[in-house]
């Protein structure tokens, strides 16, 4: 069975269609990306995952139960979301943002357990921020905050956990070491992942599967390694590019074409 899937899947907003009779489906388990060019739809279709928006047409199926008829709790857990570019109170400390991730398992009658206890500090001890856990999340480096973010996802306790742009505004060693613990999540864990990620090389190095978004449809999905081709990357991206392997993952690598102080011919 597939952890998530979309049958017929219609979005948009207003009269404007933004995905057009999607099927997708998300293997259990694994690591799936989904890439495309700017303003394509790929938040759109993980807001719609997480129900967070009302489909035009068409169903989302979580470990085959329609969302559109789960209650709320209940998908909550199941199924964590990290947002694109998140937003906290000010001054609310790394603490108290985890502890939400705890919502889903309470209620006016049941009191913070110490299971919700363990499980914040499980999540913070997973993203290697419980000394940081009593700072004000604004407060934070971009890494940091990004981490807090993903261990309130972790609190949450959700076999499936949607991220939007986790690493977009990071440097090179955050964004590896953001990719690194969600890699150590799927591997030691068994959580299966989704999300969405600008940078082709590391999306082919990260991702069991990825799904590429054009025209409101997919365009392909699958192994990076059998979809990632010159003409993926023109059709998707308008871009002309050269493929090669990446010398340590044996992973697909583009390097874009364009303007730049060439030293080599093409
Ligand atoms: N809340 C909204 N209301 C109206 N249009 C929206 C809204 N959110 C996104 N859009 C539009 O939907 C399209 C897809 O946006 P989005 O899913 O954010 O793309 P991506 O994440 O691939 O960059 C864009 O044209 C965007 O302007
Ligand atoms: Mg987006």
């Amino acid at each position: 069975m597939h952890s998530l899937s979309a049958k017929n899947l219609t979005l948009g907003y207003g009269e404007n269609i933004i995905i057009d009779d999607l099927d997708i489906k998300i293997p259990k388990g694994e690591i799936t990306v989904f890439i495309g060019g700017n303003g394509c739809g790929k938040s759109t279709l993980l807001r719609s995952m997480a129900r967070l928006l009302k489909p035009k047409n068409g169903s989302i199926l979580l470990y085959g139960d329609e969302i559109a008829k789960m209650k709320t709790k209940e998908i909550a857990q199941k199924l964590a979301i990290l947002p694109q570019s998140p937003v906290s109170p000010e001054g609310l400390t790394v603490y108290e943002l985890v502890k939400q991730g705890r919502h889903p398992y309470r209620s006016l009658m049941k009191k913070w357990s110490k299971e919700d206890e363990e499980a914040v500090t499980r999540a913070l001890q997973s993203t290697n921020m419980l000394h940081l856990k009593d700072r004000a999340v604004d407060s934070l480096s971009g890494g940091q905050r990004q981490r807090a973010w993903i261990s309130l996802t972790l609190a949450q306790e959700t076999d499936v956990i949607l991220l939007d742009e986790p690493t977009t505004y990071l440097d090179m060693t955050h964004q590896i070491e953001i990719l690194d613990l969600l890699f150590d999540l799927n591997e030691q864990k068994g959580h299966t992942i989704v999300m969405v990620l600008h940078d082709l090389n590391l999306a082919s190095r990260y991702a069991h599967h990825i799904v590429a978004v054009k025209d409101k449809k997919v365009y392909a999905q699958g192994k990076p390694e059998d979809i990632i081709t010159c003409q993926l990357v023109h059709d998707v991206f308008q871009m002309k590019c050269n493929i090669s392997c990446d010398p340590i993952f044996g992973t697909p690598v583009c390097v874009p074409h364009g303007k730049g102080r060439s030293i080599a011919s093409l």
